[in-house]
């Protein structure tokens, strides 16, 4: 059995301390939102000849025993480098880290694995979150393998159509909430509070972020170099905040000589983060009823935040915003243009990145990779706002049919 280098669960604001199992998801002392350090010294590095996955990076995950591991082969997900949109947007090098080719079509798998078998090391039987949809589709997944009884809160006809289908055939309990996501996000934290017997498996329990930094690792070893950019959509801030640690892990562990910066997007209408980036602010203004096509990103009070504005000022990076608009252009680009269909809330990605090129935070010259989050196909709603493409017609009958089909090409 492979065990974990030894690691702290510690407040990311004060450092008090605390043991692996406590039940708290803030610090006792100053409310602040709780981390997982890892005692990192320089050493061999066990990981090169396994394959590209979460658990490749066994040693830097924060569970105790295999015994607990409940895996459906999430990660190892494509870098694939974008040539023909990359051109159009006058970048030589970008890539896209695809985490729609996740088992549940999101990198909440990642996340999802690594707390899951934490919860199941406690020994929880009832798992809980609130959710925009993919946590609640990745947690359904994961407690259906596991055998655990799982409650997903949503915000009431706010799910893309995709995602609340995998929810219910996996067979999770759904708490449709009167409200938004924020509103949602409340009561499960308040219910988990007063309740021991709740898991909560939102990104506020900083076990999920440990799966998801190893987004950072993946991309470092596949690339081979760092970037200078990551871009990535920011909802609640679990992501940017765990890829972050993640590029200082390796960075202490002198796997990489430097980290990138990094650069959230937001929707217009649901930026708490770019406008506090944008007026050199150190706390965020939620914003109330936030709106957006990109229902997963669809959040105006987002709980990470300080580890956000953290990451974000520590990288010298920035975040900035993008209209639906925006976000449809690139969603419908990346997928005819690269061939690779992106959720709404992924295209962002490539949005923002077009307006980091036309603000001068991205230099032409740049490595930069996208982190695009979740499937095309979890949002079929999205059909209706797109043009149709032209279809024709065709007459079994017609003997002539290939020349009329030439004829209309
Ligand atoms: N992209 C997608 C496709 C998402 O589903 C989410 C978050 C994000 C980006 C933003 O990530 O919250 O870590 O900043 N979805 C959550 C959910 C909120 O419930 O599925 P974040």
């Amino acid at each position: 059995m492979r065990m974990p280098w030894p690691y702290q669960l510690r407040c990311f604001n004060c450092h008090a301390r605390y043991p692996h199992g406590t039940l708290n998801y803030r610090c006792e002392k100053c409310e602040g939102l709780l981390e997982i350090r890892f005692h990192i010294s320089k050493r061999r590095i066990p990981w090169k000849n396994r394959a590209l996955s979460v658990w490749r990076y066994r040693e830097l995950l924060p569970i105790d025993s295999d015994r607990f591991v409940t895996s459906l082969g999430e990660g190892g997900t494509g870098l694939h480098r974008l040539r023909r949109l990359a051109k159009q947007i006058g970048l030589k090098r970008v890539y896209v880290k695809n985490e729609g080719e996740n088992p549940t079509g999101s990198f909440k798998d990642r996340g999802m694995t690594v707390a899951l078998s934490k919860a199941r090391e406690l020994g929880k039987r009832r798992v809980v979150c609130a959710s925009t949809g993919n946590t609640a589709a990745s947690l359904a997944a994961y407690s259906a393998q596991a055998g655990l009884d799982c409650i997903v809160f949503v915000p009431k006809g706010k799910i893309a159509p995709g995602k609340m289908l995998q929810v219910v055939m996996h067979g999770a309990r759904i708490v449709e909430v009167e409200g938004d996501f924020d509103q949602a996000m409340k009561l499960v934290v308040d219910l988990t509070q007063r309740r021991n017997s709740f898991y909560l498996m939102n990104s506020l329990n900083p076990f999920r972020l440990e799966g998801q930094k190893t987004i950072a690792f993946e991309v470092l070893d596949q690339l081979e170099k760092t970037p200078d950019a990551v871009v990535l959509p920011v909802g609640n801030g679990g992501n940017i905040s765990a890829i972050w640690k993640g590029f200082g892990e390796f960075r202490e562990l002198g796997v990489a000589k430097r980290k990138p910066r990094m650069i959230g997007v937001q929707a217009e209408k649901a930026a708490p983060i770019a406008r506090a980036v944008r007026d050199n602010r150190d706390t965020i203004r939620p914003v109330r009823n936030p709106q957006t096509l990109a229902t997963a990103i669809r959040i105006g009070s987002p709980v990470n935040w300080t580890k956000v504005l953290r990451a974000i000022k520590e990288s010298n990076g920035t975040a900035t915003t993008v209209s639906d608009g925006e976000i449809l252009t690139a969603q419908r680009e990346l997928a005819s243009k690269e061939g690779i269909f992106v959720e709404p809330a992924s295209a962002a990605s490539i949005a923002g990145l077009k307006k980091s090129v036309n603000s001068g935070d991205v230099d032409r010259s740049d490595l930069i990779v996208c982190v695009t989050t979740g499937h095309g196909l979890k949002d079929p709603s999205i059909v209706d706002r797109i043009p149709r493409p032209k279809s024709y017609t065709l007459k079994i009958t017609d003997t002539d049919w290939i020349d009329r089909l030439e004829r209309t090409l």
